[in-house]
């Protein structure tokens, strides 16, 4: 497994992560116990040492199984995010320093972590990030030696340029073939201020992976359901005739090429993976494969013919 630096931090990462979000139930339907376990077990069988999870995945459970599988298995570094109040009906988002500290505090116990290793705010707004405590209360934190660094996971171009021009070691946001434009306008925010990026939902949450037929049905707990009307779902599965002539070779799949597209970038630090099964993870790294991920000729024709079918970098 190749590492690569995490921005700024002194922090050397497994390019691949292991993100939780899939595993914890919430958003994509159940997972078994004991394949949790198995999925965690096996990325660190195969080098993966940064694990990505939030407070809120399975109600800090994610959290819980991170702490107990990876004790004693060597130096792993754990991002978790903080900043959505379960507590309250409806759920809430809170990034007020006196919540971020109890959720902290809750989070540091679940990953029975004296020192946490990256801790990002979740999703805040522009209008969130326009409050500077939050990220203040972190730097505390860091500067505590409670945390080793921290940051924001952006929904959004905005929210990442924010916390960019707030000097945070890290973002986390989405990057992948069909969603390449957020990343691409903070580039040079990111390359100016050094930070690390993790990039998720590198799969177009399996979309990319080119399986799926135009009438897939999702189960009615998977944010999938929500997420294209039918019509929207034939479109999206029409544009990945876009990645298909880059299927070749070394580049087995779609798959591959979808996870080539992100390391392919020099800015990202690491792409979080979100397998549902250990056959899932597998697939993932083999197909990863290995440098040069796609060659520059290859992402320039890649990009033009994105835009043919309409997504813009
Ligand atoms: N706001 C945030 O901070 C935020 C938001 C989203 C995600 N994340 C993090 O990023 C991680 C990944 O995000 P994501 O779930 O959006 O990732 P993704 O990689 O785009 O999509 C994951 C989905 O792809 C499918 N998949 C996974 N491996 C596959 C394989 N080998 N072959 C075919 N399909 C495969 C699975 O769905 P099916 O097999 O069911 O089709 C899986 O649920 C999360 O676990 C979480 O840690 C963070």
């Amino acid at each position: 497994m190749r590492k690569r630096p995490l921005g700024k931090t002194t922090l050397q990462v497994s390019e691949l992560a292991l993100g939780t979000w899939g595993l914890s139930g919430d958003g994509y339907g159940p997972v078994s116990e004991l394949e949790v376990d198995r999925v965690i077990d096996r990325a660190l069988a195969v080098g993966i040492d940064l694990f990505d999870t939030a407070d809120v995945y399975g109600r800090g459970e994610m959290e819980r199984r991170l702490g107990k599988r990876l004790k004693g298995a060597g130096a792993t570094f754990v991002v978790t995010k903080i900043g959505t109040d379960l507590e309250g009906l409806p759920p809430t988002k809170r990034f007020d320093p006196a919540y971020l500290r109890t959720a902290f505090e809750r989070s540091q116990e679940r990953l029975a972590r004296d020192v946490v290793d990256v801790v990002l705010l979740h999703n805040p707004t522009v209008a969130a990030m326009q409050a500077k405590e939050p990220l203040a209360y972190l730097k505390e934190l860091k500067q505590a030696g409670k945390i080793r660094a921290f940051g924001v996971s952006a929904g959004s171009a905005d929210v990442a340029r924010s916390a960019l021009r707030d000097e945070v070691d890290v973002i986390e946001l989405a990057y992948n073939a069909f969603l390449p434009g957020d990343l691409h306008e903070v580039a040079g925010d990111v390359s100016e201020s050094g930070a690390g990026v993790l990039a998720r939902s590198v799969l177009a949450h399996g979309l990319l992976a080119g399986q799926w037929s135009a009438d897939r049905e999702f189960f009615p707990d998977d944010h999938r359901m929500h997420r294209w009307t039918r019509d929207e779902l034939r479109t999206r599965l029409g544009q990945l005739d876009a990645l298909r002539p880059f299927v070749s070779g070394a580049v087995v799949s779609l798959r591959s090429v979808a996870l080539r597209f992100v390391l392919a970038n020099r800015l990202i630090s690491s792409a979080v993976l979100g397998p549902r099964s250990v056959a899932q993870l597998d697939q993932l790294v083999r197909e990863a494969g290995m440098p040069p991920y796609l060659r520059d000729t290859a992402l320039a024709e890649l990009a033009g013919r994105l835009n043919q079918v309409g997504i813009e970098g």
